[in-house]
């Protein structure tokens, strides 16, 4: 199977290009060789390749920006996926692309399920949503994985930043009210590999496993790593205001991928902890 990885040098592009099993051949391009926001290079990237799949891991992911910068989020989390898919469509190339639980408005008390009804928190989650229909309406063969919180070694996130502050001493204060469950991308991009060569189509949540989690309570299991527990304080989302809403609870139902795979991902504490193994083995 030939596969097109459009954003493979974001955080999971990377750990899709890491975790390639075998029987694919893989071409990983990011913004310097085609630009998703442009029909012709997504169109020729496609021509090129001819691949059976492409896997759209790019976007624009600067959340609290894009309530201010809502045309380039648009361009590169509706527009760019919309190109893709119509492009692919003509092809006859499987699409699979990336979407958030920022599509439904977090005020649930029991795991958000795929059919349940969106309104998006947040631009970026509108912006993503849009993206979403548009990938439906293309026509292509499509598999839509919804994630959230998600943590590897290529890219910033909210446990690294826990690490390297938990290193320096530096005393630091997290939100907990806001559920969720963390997803290391390596888990994410293992699942997706299962998924696509099962020809999986529709709407997916995939997120690692265990008990829902608040940021406070990630937060907790980096600090303890790092022997800097008491440094470590609560807070709520009134006392951390940022420019885009986050939800107070967002965890995503993970019972259709458990279906398709059998068994649920590795727990969200089992993958921090190798999540932090790797960040410590790949640290100078
Ligand atoms: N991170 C999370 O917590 C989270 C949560 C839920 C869902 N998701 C979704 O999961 C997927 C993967 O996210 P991620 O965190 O791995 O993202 P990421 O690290 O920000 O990677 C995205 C990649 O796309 C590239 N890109 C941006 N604009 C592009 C364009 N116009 N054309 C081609 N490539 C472009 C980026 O390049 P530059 O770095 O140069 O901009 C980057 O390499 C996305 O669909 C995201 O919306 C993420």
């Amino acid at each position: 199977m030939n596969v097109l990885i459009f954003g493979a040098a974001g955080m999971l592009g990377s750990d899709l290009r890491a975790t390639i099993p075998a029987g694919v051949t893989v071409t990983g391009i990011d913004i310097g060789e085609a630009d998703i926001t442009d029909r012709a290079q997504v169109a020729s990237a496609l021509e090129a390749i001819r691949p059976d799949w492409v896997i759209n891991a790019a976007a624009y992911t600067a959340v609290d920006r894009a309530e201010t910068d809502r045309a380039a989020a648009e361009a590169v989390n509706t527009v760019g996926p919309r190109f893709i898919a119509q492009e692919a469509a003509r092809w006859n190339i499987a699409v699979a692309h990336f979407s958030t639980d920022y599509v439904f408005p977090g005020t649930a008390d029991a795991p958000y399920r795929e059919s349940d009804p969106v309104a998006p928190i947040n631009a970026y989650g509108d912006t993503k949503w849009q993206g979403e229909e548009a990938v439906r309406a293309s026509g292509a063969h499509a598999l839509i994985l919804r994630t959230q919180w998600l943590f590897g070694v290529a890219g910033k996130s909210f446990p690294r930043l826990m690490w390297e502050r938990a290193l320096a001493r530096v005393p630091t204060r997290v939100v907990d009210d806001q559920r969720g469950r963390p997803t290391y991308t390596r888990d994410l991009a293992a699942a997706t590999w299962k998924l696509v060569t099962q020809r999986a189509s529709g709407t997916i949540h995939v997120t690692n496993g265990g008990a829902p989690a608040a940021w406070y309570d990630v937060a907790r299991e980096v600090f303890a790593r790092a022997g800097a527990d008491g440094l470590l304080s609560a807070c709520s989302t009134a006392d951390y205001p940022t420019p885009a809403r986050r939800p107070a609870y967002s965890v995503l139902s993970t019972e259709r991928l458990e279906s398709r795979l059998g068994a649920p991902l590795p727990e969200w504490r089992d993958a921090l902890g190798r999540f932090l193994d790797e960040l410590t083995a790949s640290s100078p």
